[in-house]
């Protein structure tokens, strides 16, 4: 990420999440503060949008986007029923969690980088959301900063369990950040808890989806997230080693579990992307 400016990708996730609100019945991620915190342009620009004949590639990613924050969520129910009381979102973007925490002991720790959680702040203020007591802000640069430090100063206990969120960052981090975070959250106590979605690389995809990795890849290099970490299943098994019961989900699993049955054509397609959680 450029270092003075928001993240495109944030905007472009919480736009498809809001569109999932105003245009999908029934909803597969029940957010209603995903319209409210982009504002009323954003909002009437995409009421008009017919969605129903979108094209079949931005109805996949439309399920990605909206299927990983639904897994996220409920691999965080899980958490909390267990008695977790942090709740940390690496790269939130305009994630809306916090602005609608139905757990009263849960503290969540919104995480980002520095400009990007400006402007949401300031998204935020504009919508008269109201931020709650129980949420933190964490301005970190992974690439660049101590993940571990910052929580700290923000009131992170190391020595309590949390769950952590890792949605839509992994493809836009170096191996490195990739693994001093993973190493961070290693070193959480027993109980603690990550959900991440990634993507496969192109070289195991079939040829059409390889024409629709190359057309997101190149969308993202043009608004400065240029796509750079990629894993197959076994790869990203190899880093999660002092992890247990993971679980690692392909879209036919997904599609199974969150979009069957529907009469429209939301659903993931492809091999490219898949959800995953992890315990300790
Ligand atoms: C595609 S958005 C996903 C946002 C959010 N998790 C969601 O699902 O809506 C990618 C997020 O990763 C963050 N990000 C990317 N590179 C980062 C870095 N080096 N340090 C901190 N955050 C980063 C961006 O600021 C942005 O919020």
């Amino acid at each position: 990420m450029e270092q003075a400016i928001a993240s495109r990708t944030a905007l472009s996730v919480a736009l498809r999440r809001a569109a999932h609100q105003l245009h999908d019945s029934p909803v597969v991620f029940n957010d209603p503060i995903a319209v409210p915190i982009l504002g009323s342009e954003y909002e009437e620009q995409l009421r008009r949008t017919p969605l129903r004949s979108d094209r079949p590639f931005s109805t996949a990613l439309r399920a990605f986007v909206v299927g990983r924050s639904r897994y996220a969520e409920d691999n965080l129910k899980r958490a909390a029923g267990n008695g977790v009381k942090q709740y940390v979102l690496l790269g939130a973007g305009l994630d809306t969690f916090a602005y609608r925490n139905p757990y009263p002991q849960l503290r969540v720790f919104e995480v980002d980088h520095p400009a990007t959680q400006q402007w949401k702040r300031e998204l935020l203020q504009r919508s008269r959301v109201v931020v709650p007591e129980s949420l933190s802000y964490t301005p970190v640069d992974f690439e660049r900063q101590s993940l571990a430090e910052r929580l700290r100063e923000t009131g992170f206990d190391r020595t309590a369990p949390a769950f952590f969120a890792w949605l839509g960052v992994v493809p836009y981090l170096t191996p490195e950040a990739f693994r001093a975070t993973l190493s961070f959250i290693a070193d959480q106590p027993a109980g603690s808890g990550l959900a991440l979605d990634y993507s496969q690389p192109r070289e195991v995809l079939p040829p059409l989806e390889r024409l629709a990795h190359d057309s997101l890849a190149s969308r993202v290099e043009k608004v400065g997230e240029p796509f750079r970490l990629f894993f197959t299943p076994p790869g990203m098994a190899a880093e999660l080693s002092r992890f247990h019961s993971i679980e690692d989900l392909g879209a036919a699993e997904i599609n199974a579990r969150y979009f069957a049955g529907r009469i429209d054509q939301l659903a993931m397609r492809g091999n490219a992307g898949r959800f995953l959680s992890a315990w300790l």
